[in-house]
């Protein structure tokens, strides 16, 4: 096997640490905040590589714990800040960079599993902050986050310093905190007693607190007092003066400010440990502050949340030619699979946690990423979603996670416009096969979930109903009706008249189909199985005989019953999806999938990406309304989509063209974007889009961290490219790797037993010759080991 190259993700602002796994920030003038997740879905929030971000308590819009002031000047503030200052000189600066704008003489970010440690050096004295949350599995009661300061005289002489913690407290209400002001600055107080500053109002019993395992010299609870008149937060006047107020705060905006003491002689460390949370048991903090003021249950709580990910991350595992895709598939991509899975697309750089919730669509995908490693999550989640479930088969369009309140979405602003969505309730069916093929599980099938309007029914009749839903909602041409939209929430084209269709729901409905006809032959159902697949057969002649435009698939008809995506036209003459759907949905002919494929190909690629469309909308066109809101070259109007790009690969490699699949995995991967200066967005994470060729900043990514693309280029590049795919009958192995590669190793754990794979290239196609613990099998399956089986080596020959 070729020797991996050094140093993943290399680029002008950090590089990926292996050993470590940590991506590492070598500068804090990135050119968009690189941003990190703490907490596990419950507790916790986002930080930037300069300490900006903030937190909440599961639910970012209604138990908001502290501020961020999104798309504001400066960016990336507040955060979760500590200032230094020498007591002797007066000097101050803030160890991660921000909010002061004293440069550092050393700086470092580390992004880790649900950390993130911060470090800068400044005249001698050496910091770092370690931000993480403990797991609720060990202590549940006070949810609570942690920064563990360590400050080290790095110099030769004593030193005498001073330090004030900084982080602006949030009303819950997350909304009215912003936009209510005449109400909201006149119902929070604060004050600071025994060095445990409490933030509350007199009438919602949830307290936000701020705390420290050091007795404070002095603290400050309110804004105003700590920033002063016509300041800010690069030079507020208690850190210039180093005179905290040691006054409550009695309206208006409350801080978390403590004042310490650290006087170091040479070489001498001090460590402050900073606990802030929020809670409606007030009387347990103090024992929750208690436990983290002693540093072991500090450590301790850190290496359970490092066990926890180590085990989260030891299912899967690959060696391949290329160092980057290790990395990301070994760590980066699967890091994000779970914080989309806690997630979904509430709370990022870009997202404010105020107004969507999260999405069935979105959600019902995110599953995929991370079946295989907590398969239990997967299903929690699958569940709640299920409860989004209208008897009639459709869903809402997304939900908030605590209180389970669900919504049409952006439909609810067009009550003339459909109310549903033709794809959130089929994802669903899809991920809950994925779900039995990884675990077995098929006893989840009769669990009984109730719908929003309905007494509870088992999941099978749930899974009934979303079929009935859709072939209840066909129009002219026997295609489903598009809905408020499809999959691309911008592709507004039914208006009212009900004759808007979606081509793509019909490729999407066709794999569902497959997937429920595979699932009823396993069971032994054979007549439901016959209906799952008369139904595919029957949507798949409707797309072929009226959404084949010659060269490739049509994408949808609009209200008029006219088509979209249609040669010719002066705009949208091309959609990338329908062309890997088609392959999919199995809808398309061998010869027409291969055409539809190479017509996207060569009409949408790019060197960054594959575009969602071509040529884009040069402004509004009622047809799709939506779409055509963006400039040409944004988002769904003719960028990059990143999440459709994982289903050209998906496609490609069905087709067993792996020069293809691999070709379009690499050209997005964001360990391979060296030149961050264009691309702009954290180099570790998917981007939900990338600037098309339309556009001037064609090659720039957008919106990090939230997106469909990590569960499914998760999918796409362990399952398709590298073939490693649970079946019902056991764990099938059937690479479509590029031509070049010698072949890869991987580990996989399936149904509790360790997979230990390795391929080996013998010739170029993707024949598969299987030997499994010494003895040949035929096909490209690992049969099931015997119960109790630990591990089973498994080599594959290509040829
Ligand atoms: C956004 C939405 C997702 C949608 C996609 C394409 O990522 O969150 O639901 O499928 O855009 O429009």
């Amino acid at each position: 096997m070729t020797d991996v190259q050094a140093r993943p993700g290399a680029n002008a602002y950090g590089y990926f640490d292996e050993a470590a796994r940590e991506y590492v920030i070598t500068r804090p003038d990135t050119p968009t905040p690189w941003l990190n997740y703490i907490g596990e879905g419950r507790y916790g929030g986002i930080v930037s590589n300069t300490g900006g971000g903030f937190s909440f308590d599961r639910d970012p819009r209604n138990r908001r714990v502290s501020r961020y002031r999104y798309n504001s000047i400066p960016v990336d503030q507040p955060g979760r800040y500590v200032y230094l200052r020498d007591q002797d000189s007066g000097e101050y600066w803030s160890p991660t960079a921000r909010p002061t704008k004293v440069e550092l003489d050393a700086y470092e970010c580390r992004h880790g599993t649900a950390y993130t440690r911060i470090s800068g050096s400044f005249k001698g004295i050496a910091a770092e902050i370690l931000y993480f949350v403990p797991l609720s599995s060990v202590d549940e009661a006070v949810p609570c986050e942690l920064w563990v300061l360590k400050v080290r005289n790095a110099g030769a002489r004593p030193r005498r310093l001073r330090s004030f913690s900084y982080v602006e407290f949030s009303l819950p209400d997350a909304y009215n905190d912003m936009t209510n002001l005449d109400w909201a600055q006149h119902i929070v107080f604060s004050s600071c007693e025994s060095g445990l500053i409490r933030v509350g109002t007199k009438f919602n019993p949830l307290v936000e607190f701020f705390a420290s395992s050091e007795d404070p010299a002095g603290y400050t609870c309110d804004r105003e007092d700590f920033i002063g008149r016509g300041r800010d937060l690069a030079d507020p006047i208690v850190v210039v003066t180093g005179r905290p107020s040691d006054a409550p705060s009695p309206r208006g905006n409350s801080i978390g400010s403590l004042t310490h003491d650290i006087e170091l002689a040479p070489g001498q460390e001090r460590q402050i440990v900073f606990v802030m949370g929020a809670t409606e048991r007030p009387a347990e903090i103090g024992r929750v502050v208690a436990r983290y003021s002693q540093p072991a249950e500090v450590t301790a709580a850190f290496r359970a949340l490092q066990d926890d990910w180590d085990a989260y991350l030891s299912r899967f595992t690959v060696v391949t030619p290329d160092a980057d895709t290790n990395a990301m598939i070994n760590f980066w991509n699967q890091l994000q699979c779970r914080t989309t899975l806690y997630w979904s697309r509430f709370v990022s750089g870009y997202e404010t946690g105020l107004g969507r919730g999260m999405g069935t669509r979105d959600s019902g995908q995110d599953t995929l990423g991370t079946m295989h490693t907590v398969p239990d999550h997967a299903r929690r989640m699958l569940t709640t979603i299920w409860r989004m479930q209208f008897a009639d088969g459709h869903t809402w369009h997304q939900f908030y996670p605590l209180t389970l309140e669900g919504g049409p979405g952006l439909a609810a602003e067009y009550p003339r416009w459909p109310q549903w969505f033709s794809d959130d309730h089929l994802w669903l069916i899809i991920s809950v096969c994925a779900y039995l093929r990884e675990t077995g599980d098929f006893d989840y099938l009769d669990q009984k979930v109730p719908y929003v309007d309905h007494a509870e029914e088992t999941v099978w009749e749930h899974m009934l109903r979303a079929v009935d839903f859709t072939l209840g909602h066909l129009g002219p041409h026997d295609l489903p009706r598009s809905g408020f939209s499809d999959w691309n929430d911008t592709l507004n084209v039914d208006h009212g008249s009900g004759k808007a269709e979606s081509v793509w729901t019909g490729m999407q409905f066709c794999r569902a189909m497959l997937d429920l006809a595979e699932l009823c032959e396993k069971l032994g159902r054979p007549v439901d199985a016959g209906r799952f697949t008369a139904l595919q057969t029957a949507m798949a002649g409707a797309i072929n005989d009226h959404a084949w435009d010659g060269g490739w698939y049509l994408r949808s008809f609009d209200d008029d019953g006219l088509p979209i995506g249609v040669s010719g036209a002066a705009h949208h003459a091309i959609d990338l999806i329908p062309q890997s759907w088609c392959v999919l949905g199995r809808v398309a002919p061998p010869e027409r999938a291969e055409r539809a494929m190479a017509a996207a190909d060569e009409k949408l690629n790019t060197k960054y990406g594959i575009a969602l469309m071509w040529p884009p909308y040069d402004g509004a066109d009622p047809r799709v309304a939506g779409t055509s809101t963006y400039v040409p070259g944004a988002k769904e109007n003719g960028g990059i989509f990143c999440h459709a790009n994982t289903w050209s690969i998906v496609a490609a490699a069905m087709l067993g063209h792996g020069d293809q699949a691999y070709g379009y995995y690499r050209q997005i991967l964001p360990l391979a974007r060296t030149d961050s200066d264009l691309y702009r967005v954290e180099p570790y994470t998917y981007p939900q889009n990338i600037c098309g060729p339309a556009h001037p900043s064609f090659g720039m990514a957008r919106n990090a961290w939230l997106t469909g693309t990590a569960s499914w280029m998760f999918v796409a590049a362990t399952q398709w490219i590298l073939g490693i795919r649970p079946t019902y009958d056991g764990l099938k192995v059937a690479p479509a790797i590029p031509s070049a590669w010698p072949g890869f190793k991987a580990h996989r754990e399936f149904r509790g037993t360790a997979y230990e794979i390795t391929v080996r290239r013998e010739g170029r196609g993707n024949a598969v010759s299987m030997v499994v613990d010494g003895a040949p099998v035929p096909g490209d399956v690992v049969p099931q080991p015997a119960p109790g089986t630990t591990t089973v080596n498994v080599e594959v020959v290509l040829r």
